[in-house]
């Protein structure tokens, strides 16, 4: 079984996507995907609606999910673990207790543009218009990882 993390800040926007598109592209007898983030201001909602209504539009149904904050052991469960941006990256290479946990940390869209340490920006207080390009970035990056991993 292949362990893959998303987080994001709030996991109520990008990372719950970024589960649900990654989830879509793997095979589920094989590959365990889930996210978090790095606050706990919304532990136990949903995703935040923008995120379902895009999800829903492409097909995908992530109303289900509910938010968690990333915990040490984290690095344990996990053999992938993606951020969103750099603030993100500081969060969680700041609770890394070695080097080991730190190598599983990857911005996610260095997939699509290696070593370039993108963003993907947050969409939580934009239009939807911005939940559409979040979508689009992430559907591409998690092609990506499922190629590569499946
Ligand atoms: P996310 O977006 O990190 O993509 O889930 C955010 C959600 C909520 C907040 C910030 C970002 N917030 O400040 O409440």
């Amino acid at each position: 079984m292949t362990k893959i993390l998303m987080v994001c800040l709030g996991n109520i926007c990008r990372s719950p996507l970024a589960e649900g598109i990654l989830k879509s592209k793997l095979p589920q007898n094989n590959f365990t995907v889930d996210s978090a983030g790095t606050a706990n201001y919304h532990s136990g909602s949903q995703p935040d609606q923008r995120s379902i209504a895009v999800a829903r539009k492409y097909g995908l149904d992530i109303s289900n999910l509910k938010a968690r904050q990333f915990v040490v052991s984290d690095f344990d469960s996990f053999d992938y673990i993606y951020v969103m941006d750099e603030s993100n990256y500081q969060n969680v290479l700041s609770l890394a207790r070695n080097e080991d946990d730190k190598a599983k940390v990857e911005f996610i869209l260095n997939e699509t543009y290696p070593n370039q340490n993108h963003p993907v920006p947050d969409p939580y207080y934009g239009g939807n218009e911005g939940f559409e390009n979040v979508y689009n970035m992430l559907d591409e990056a998690c092609s990506i990882i499922a190629k590569k991993l499946n």
